[in-house]
């Protein structure tokens, strides 16, 4: 199956679902990269620096025989590399990791807690979009006062925010400010996220939400996974979700979700899985976060 794409705000065509790559090997991404655009039909894949796969990425999307082209791919710039030279130093790193002439979005992974350096940093990434390096430039874990900075300092308004966003962290507020502004919302660990949050803590969130009862009803009616459900309530809501697994059949599993509709009542039954106070977060808050 192959999932379809949303346009971002220069135009690029982004597909509305990807492999997430964090906490994979570089044997498994090789692997899973590989399969997920091979044999499952994924053409898009979200990668970082920070995940230490860059060169298996790469090696994953020439090993599909897919056409670069015909693959997104995203990397991220991690916080400890913020400031002009640094950045595109970075990017350039990033590249020759990956083994490829430009990535198709490029994205500031954390916020930082420097706002003017977060401003400078922006300013080399709209420098590598008009270099051709980036085809898209975005950011993760901006909080409003973040995106307000780069929209104020900057000439390029961010095309994506990826974000922390699942049935018990659903984000209305950020989401509807993202789309105020014409950016794009991604979900970071859609499902809930795996064992272990990007601070090792353990995460108890993802298997009880993907094991929670209201999805398993729902699965049930519509001869689906409680996964489906849960990534069909992503695309319902014009998100684009990059749900991470190494199993090839979840990977198949995860992407054959886009010819079946999620009622109105069904909405509203997952609507109510939301943990109040946004203690549903299974990572840190962005402005809680240094690096
Ligand atoms: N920008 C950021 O700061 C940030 C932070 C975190 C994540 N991300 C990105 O978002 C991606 C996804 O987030 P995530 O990896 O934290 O969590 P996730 O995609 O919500 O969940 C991944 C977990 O779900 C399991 N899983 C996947 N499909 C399944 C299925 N069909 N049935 C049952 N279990 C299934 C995976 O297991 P197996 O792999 O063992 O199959 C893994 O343990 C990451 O890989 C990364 O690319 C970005």
């Amino acid at each position: 199956m192959t999932a379809p794409e949303i346009t971002l705000n220069n135009g690029v065509r982004i597909p509305q679902l990807g492999l997430g790559i964090w906490q994979a090997s570089p044997e498994e991404t090789e692997r899973i990269v590989r399969y997920a655009i091979a044999e499952a039909g994924y053409r898009h894949i979200d990668g970082a620096k920070a995940y230490g796969n860059e060169e298996a990425l790469g090696a994953g999307v020439r090993a599909s025989g897919v056409p670069r082209e015909e693959v997104f791919v995203t990397t991220k710039l991690w916080p400890t590399e913020f400031g002009h030279d640094e950045a595109l130093a970075a990017l350039d790193a990033s590249l020759d990791r990956l083994g490829f002439d430009y990535v198709d979005l490029y994205l500031l992974h954390w916020p930082n807690q420097d706002d003017a350096k977060r401003v400078e940093t922006w300013l080399a990434l709209e420098e590598a979009l008009a270099a051709g390096k980036a085809r898209a430039i975005g950011v993760a874990n901006h909080e409003p006062h973040h995106l307000a900075d780069l929209l104020e300092g900057g000439s390029v308004v961010p095309a994506v925010n990826q974000i922390e966003l699942h049935p018990a962290l659903p984000q209305r507020e950020l989401r509807a400010l993202d789309a105020s502004h014409g950016i794009v919302t991604q979900a970071w660990s859609p499902l809930g996220g795996g064992p272990t949050t990007p601070w090792g803590r353990l995460n108890p969130h993802g298997t009880a939400l993907r094991e929670n009862v209201v999805l398993a009803e729902i699965a049930r009616r519509h001869g689906r996974s409680p996964v489906q459900i849960i990534l069909r309530w992503h695309i319902q809501q014009g998100v684009v979700a990059i749900p991470k697994s190494v199993t090839e059949d979840r990977v198949a599993q995860n992407i054959d979700v886009f010819d079946f509709e999620l009622s109105a009542e069904d909405l509203e039954a997952i609507a109510g899985l939301e943990v109040p106070d946004g203690a549903g977060r299974t990572g840190t808050h962005p402005d809680d976060a240094s690096f």
